[in-house]
């Protein structure tokens, strides 16, 4: 009888890229996909610990298949990434009816784990390893875009942050094995490829080889110049960029390269310096606004997305105004906001000078309802205007219209067929805008 499988993923791209390689494995071990966790003989929880709110979902969910491993004891039970490093064997404790605990370092060691899992044992795998690259393939949620590794963990030390903590130290892929992913994905009929990282900016610095000029050999904007002409691939975006890392060099190389695509993800965190410091983030906001403007110089319609934390231990009303005020100022196309959260194992937990949650909710809420302003004001730009849409699904809302991104990123609705324009890039001519969203019709005379 075939075995089924079932992946919940929680997080950020890297855990959908982890989840995607993970179902891979299982695939390739004979597993099948499953649609529920209920009908799967094997379970699998990636779990994202960025946000408290984060873990405890994790919880909600093992409570349930613990249950059910005791009237269907051959039930798999497996928590992967970032809970499960942080917790390791706590976790096990917590939830004895698991079978193995891993890391994100050991999502392509799945099968390795798992072979102990059938012999018997209940396996932890959270020692830090080095990550091997992919030996078998992994099975996309899309055929049109892919996530690409480009490097693994977190050297910085935001002083709010676990990621350091549970995804490891730096290790960047080396250039041909990235090109080679890419190139295979061009011969699949992959359209669009993000490259991914969570500083990405440090793409390549732990890498043999440096320039004559004492520069790393391999840096991002390096790797963009390497990997641009793949055959068949015809976006190209990478995330997340970090300010205290980000070049002129490279937005030089986006304007420049005709395949990566005019939207930059540069999380900000906090308009004041003095947060920014408690923070640990290595820049002021004087730096980024420079960052946004030299962006806008060199390519005037690139869209510009970041992320901020309201409510950081100490953060006064004067310093979250700051906040307001940047963004006022520098209008984003999108902007990921949260109210912040004490992690484990992090220096902010610690501190004495937490906010409390009800200043917290009012300023996120605040904060919103500006990002919804500006948000609408960049959306303006496109009515009337033509933009090339890369065609992923239907609307899941209206299935006459199928979806798909801008090249700024901006999600765009139109009326069509699926069966006739899934993975291809199409001009659309914007007729409704909304903050974060557009609607528009296809160019008759260009597909009639
Ligand atoms: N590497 C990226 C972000 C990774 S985490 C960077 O350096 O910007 C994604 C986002 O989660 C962060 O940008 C931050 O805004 C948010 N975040 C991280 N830790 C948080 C915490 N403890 N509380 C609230 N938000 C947090
Ligand atoms: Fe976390 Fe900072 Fe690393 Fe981003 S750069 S993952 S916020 S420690
Ligand atoms: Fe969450 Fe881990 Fe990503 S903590 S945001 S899944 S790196």
């Amino acid at each position: 009888m075939t075995r089924r499988y079932h992946i919940t993923t929680f997080g950020c791209q890297m855990n959908k890229a982890d989840s995607e390689r993970m179902a891979g494995v299982l695939e390739n071990l004979g597993f099948q996909w499953s649609e529920t966790p209920e009908q799967a003989d094997l379970v699998l929880y990636n779990t994202c610990s960025i946000r408290d709110n984060a873990e405890q979902k994790v919880y909600s969910y093992l409570g349930r298949q613990a249950k059910r491993k005791h009237e269907q004891p051959d039930l798999t039970l497996v928590v992967a990434g970032c809970v499960a490093q942080q917790e390791g064997q706590d976790l096990l404790r917590r939830v004895p009816e698991l079978d193995l605990v891993m890391g994100p370092q050991y999502a392509n060691r799945l099968g390795d784990l798992l072979e102990q899992v059938f012999a018997g044992e209940q396996v932890v795998a959270t020692d830090p390893i080095e990550i091997v690259e992919d030996i078998t393939k992994p099975r996309r949620d899309s055929t049109v875009t892919a996530w690409v590794n480009v490097i693994y963990g977190c050297n910085e030390r935001c002083t709010y942050c676990v990621v350091p903590g549970v995804r490891g130290v730096e290790q960047s892929r080396p250039p041909a094995a990235i090109r080679q992913e890419m190139e295979a994905l061009g011969a699949q009929g992959y359209q669009e490829v993000t490259l991914l990282g969570q500083n990405i900016d440090a793409y390549g610095r732990d890498l043999p080889g440096v320039t004559s000029a004492g520069r790393h050999q391999h840096t991002l904007t390096d790797l963009l110049y390497f990997v641009h002409d793949v055959p068949g691939i015809e976006r190209i975006r990478f995330a997340t960029s970090h300010p205290r890392y980000f070049t002129e060099r490279l937005i030089r190389a986006c304007a420049e390269l005709p395949k990566v695509c005019e939207h930059f993800h540069i999380p900000f965190q906090s308009g004041d310096n003095e947060i920014l410091k408690a923070m640990a983030r290595g820049y002021t906001h004087e730096r980024y606004r420079r960052i946004i403007a030299l962006i806008r110089n060199w390519m005037p319609d690139a869209s510009i997305s970041a992320d901020a934390i309201v409510g950081f231990p100490g953060e006064t009303e004067a310093q979250f105004e700051q906040t307001l005020q940047l963004v006022e100022d520098l209008e984003f196309d999108l902007l990921n906001t949260a109210a912040y959260s004490p992690r484990p194992g992090t220096p902010a937990a610690t501190w004495e000078n937490q906010i409390s949650d009800g200043v917290k909710q009012d300023r996120l809420q605040r904060l919103n309802h500006l990002v919804g302003q500006k948000a609408a004001v960049r959306s303006q730009r496109y009515l009337g205007r033509i933009e090339e849409v890369l065609v992923e699904g239907v609307n899941p809302k209206d299935p006459s219209q199928v979806m798909g991104r801008t090249r700024g990123n901006r999600l765009t609705f139109f009326p069509s067929e699926i069966a006739q324009v899934k993975g291809q890039l199409i001009p659309v001519k914007i007729t409704q805008v909304r903050p974060f969203s557009l609607t528009g019709e296809v160019l008759h005379p260009v597909y009639a």
